[in-house]
């Protein structure tokens, strides 16, 4: 794939890197060191226009805002937390699906005398949730393992990433009001989108199909 402009792109380690790339492979584009086992950061790939930086999931949207990546792939669930600002969302990869869901201990019964208290890494969504619902609810940010969150007394509710459901489970949680279907979608900066258009749009327009012959069973090596 010929670019007119080099073109970095945000991505990070783990189930998102995994699953993009295969569509980046699409247009030609490896990395030429593995992630999990280099602690580099920023990566050379097969194509010389275009290099990876290798960030935490939830700094992906910053990057991008801030233009230090042309482009990212980021999670539903990390964009509604950032809010958007500085950023186009032209197209879900489909890939890393979940769903954002309320969870709770089966039994549990609201609290008479204080506010629902909800746990949650997802504040933003959490709090437009409960107020789209009219209910006024105490929000408690972690950073992680919120399952733990109503077992110990800490909250009656959390709000947390849904797949298999086996992590509720374990903690003897179960789903109780769907959020959003969560997925990755590609981002890319606005002063990029114009900057560097051409080489976006080419970039764009190969990943688009990647996708598309991956959901019309086309390509089987690409997982969504
Ligand atoms: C996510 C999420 C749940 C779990 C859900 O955590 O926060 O804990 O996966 O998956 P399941 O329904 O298939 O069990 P993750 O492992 O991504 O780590 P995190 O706590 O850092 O978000």
């Amino acid at each position: 794939m010929n670019l007119t402009a080099p073109l970095t792109i945000a991505l990070s380690k783990g189930r998102i890197f995994e699953q993009t790339l295969p569509l980046l492979a699409h247009a030609g584009i490896a990395p030429l060191d593995d992630p999990e086992t280099s602690r580099k950061l920023i990566l050379e790939t097969s194509n010389p226009r275009v290099k990876f930086v290798i960030i935490r999931a939830s700094d992906v949207p910053t990057y991008v805002q801030y233009g230090a990546a042309d482009l990212g792939v980021a999670g539903k669930d990390v964009l509604l937390e950032h809010g958007g600002e500085g950023l186009y969302e032209p197209l879900d990869l489909g890939i890393a699906r979940c769903r954002l869901m309320v969870a709770g201990q089966p039994d549990a019964r609201p609290p008479t005398s204080r506010r629902l208290r909800i746990a949650t890494k997802y504040v933003r969504s959490a709090e437009r949730y409960f107020a789209s619902k009219g209910q006024q609810v105490e929000i408690i940010k972690l950073y992680g393992s919120m399952e733990l969150a109503p077992l110990v007394g800490l909250s009656d509710l959390i709000v947390d990433l849904v797949e298999s459901g086996n992590t509720l489970k374990a903690n003897g949680l179960v789903p109780l009001e769907h959020i959003a279907d969560i997925s990755s979608h590609l981002i890319v900066n606005r002063a990029s989108w114009k900057m560097k258009h051409e080489a976006v749009n080419t970039l764009l327009a190969c990943l688009r199909e990647a996708v598309g012959e991956r959901d019309e069973g086309l390509n089987p090596d690409s997982v969504a």
